[in-house]
C-alpha cells in the first residue's frame, strides 16, 4: 500500500466499488448497530438474563430473515460466519475428504481457489478447473462433462466478481440432484441482488458475505446447508457454543455445529435491520434495476478510444482494460482528480484474467449498487474520457 490517496475533486465522492462491499448501508443498519452496542451489548446463547434473551432474539431474527431471503425451509440450517471467505472455508474443508475429486471454474474467487489448492497439495484432492469464455461465462455442460463418480463437490460462483456474468446454477443443480455430487454456490455477488431459491435451484451449500447486496455490515457471512449435505459436513472450527458444555464434542445439530465461539451480535443486529429493509424490496425489481444500471455503465464507457469493456450484462459489474494506460494509474487518477472510487487489479480472482485477456495487470473494475445514480455513471464516463485523452497525448 502506498501513501494515503488525496482527493482533489471539488465534487462529492462517487463510490463505485459495490462488488467489494455495499456502501452506504440503509440507515436502519447503522441505527440498529448503535442501539445494540450501547443498550444491549451482551453475548448470544450464553446468559439467561433478560438482555441475553434480547441477544438471542436478534440472532434468531436475522437467521429467519436470511432463510426467507434464500427460500430455505428451516432457519436452523443457516450458520453465521464473519465473511464469505470463512463460510466458504467451512463448506470446502468440512465437506471434501482426502482423495476426493472437485470441479470448479476459472471465474472463482480465491476464497474458493485457495482452500481447494490447500486440499490439492495436502490431501491428494484432485481439482478440475473448467474454463470460461472472454466474458467470464462458464458453460454448464463443460462442468457436467467433468463430473465423475468420485466427484464430491462442484464449487461455482453464482456470478463473477470481475464481469458480473451470471452462471447456470439452476441447470447444474437440477443435473446434479440425486447424484453423489453436491453443489456449492458462492453467492457473494448475488445475495440480495437476485432472487435465490436454494431448494428449487438444487443447491446443497450456499455461502455468501452479508456485507454486499444483502445489506449487512462488514464482518457478516452465512453458510446454508441442505439436510442432505449436512449429513456429510464436518465442523472445521471447534469451541464453545453455549450449549452442551459438558461435552468435548461439537453439538450435532445446526446451527451450533458450525458456530464455534461468540457471534458478532452487534453486526448481526445491523444485518437483521438491513434484511428488514430488503424484505420491503421486490427482488425481481431490484434485479431489473441492476440490469438497467449495467446498461448505463456500459453506455458511459462506450466509444472511449482504446478502452475495452467486459461484462455488465445483467449485474452492474464492469471490467475495463486500456490500450495506453495502466489500470492502477487510471484508478488512482479517478480517485485523486475526480473523486471516483473504483478498484484495479486481479480482484482476488487469479484464473479469469487469462480468459479475459487482461494479463498481466488485471482490469479496472467499476461496480454499482443500490445507491448508484445514473448521473454518477455519466461522471465516470466523462472522467475516463479526460484520462484516456490525456494519457494518449503524453
Ligand atoms: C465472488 C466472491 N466470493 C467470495 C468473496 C469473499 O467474501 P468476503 O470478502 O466477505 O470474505 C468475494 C468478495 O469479494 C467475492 O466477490
Amino acid at each position: 500500500m502506498g501513501p494515503p490517496a488525496v482527493n482533489r475533486s471539488p465534487l462529492p465522492p462517487v463510490y463505485l466499488d459495490h462488488a467489494a462491499t455495499g456502501w452506504p448501508k440503509p440507515e436502519v443498519v447503522y441505527r440498529a448497530m448503535d442501539h445494540y452496542a450501547r443498550e444491549i451489548g451482551v453475548a448470544a446463547g450464553r446468559g439467561a438474563y433478560a438482555r441475553g434473551g434480547e441477544a438471542d432474539r436478534v440472532v434468531a431474527s436475522c437467521r429467519r430473515r436470511l432463510a426467507r431471503l434464500i427460500q430455505a425451509p428451516d432457519p436452523r440450517n443457516v450458520a453465521f460466519f464473519s465473511n464469505g471467505t470463512t463460510a466458504l472455508n467451512a463448506a470446502i474443508f468440512g465437506f471434501v475428504r482426502p482423495g476426493d475429486h472437485v470441479v470448479t471454474t476459472a471465474i472463482e474467487h480465491n476464497s474458493v481457489l485457495r482452500p481447494l489448492e490447500q486440499l490439492r497439495t495436502r490431501s491428494g484432492v484432485t481439482v478440475d478447473v473448467v474454463p470460461c469464455d472472454d466474458q467470464g461465462q462458464v458453460d454448464s455442460q463443460a462442468i457436467l462433462d467433468r463430473v465423475r463418480t468420485d466427484t464430491r463437490l462442484v464449487a461455482i460462483s453464482h456470478a463473477s466478481n470481475v464481469t458480473g456474468a451470471i452462471q447456470p446454477i439452476e441447470t447444474l443443480g437440477k443435473a446434479l440432484r440425486g447424484t453423489g455430487t453436491c453443489l456449492l454456490c458462492d453467492a457473494a455477488q448475488t445475495l440480495g441482488y437476485l432472487p435465490i431459491d436454494v431448494v428449487a435451484s438444487g443447491i446443497d451449500l450456499l455461502a455468501a458475505p452479508g456485507h454486499k447486496g444483502a445489506c449487512g455490515p462488514l464482518g457478516t457471512g452465512l453458510l446454508w446447508v441442505s439436510d442432505a449435505a449436512l449429513t456429510r459436513l464436518e465442523p472445521t472450527a471447534f469451541g464453545g457454543t453455549g450449549l452442551n458444555s459438558e461435552s468435548l464434542a461439537m453439538p450435532a445439530t445446526m446451527p451450533n455445529r458450525l458456530e464455534a465461539g461468540n457471534l458478532n451480535v452487534t453486526a448481526l443486529a445491523g444485518w437483521d435491520a438491513g434484511l428488514t429493509w430488503l424484505a420491503d424490496v421486490d427482488l425481481a425489481e431490484r434485479a431489473a434495476a441492476g440490469k438497467r444500471l449495467a446498461g448505463r455503465l456500459r453506455q458511459a464507457v462506450e466509444g472511449l478510444p482504446g478502452v475495452r469493456a467486459i461484462g455488465a450484462k445483467e449485474l452492474p459489474i464492469l471490467s475495463l482494460t486500456f490500450a495506453h494506460a495502466d489500470v492502477g494509474l487510471v484508478a488512482s487518477l479517478l480517485d485523486s482528480e475526480f473523486g471516483i472510487e473504483v478498484r484495479s487489479g486481479w480482484h482476488c480472482a487469479p484464473l479469469i484474467h487469462g480468459f479475459l485477456k487482461s494479463l498481466p495487470h488485471g482490469t479496472l473494475r467499476v461496480s454499482g449498487g443500490h445507491s448508484t445514480a445514473f448521473e454518477e455513471l455519466a461522471r465516470l464516463g466523462e472522467a475516463l474520457g479526460q484520462i484516456v485523452e490525456e494519457v494518449s497525448l503524453t
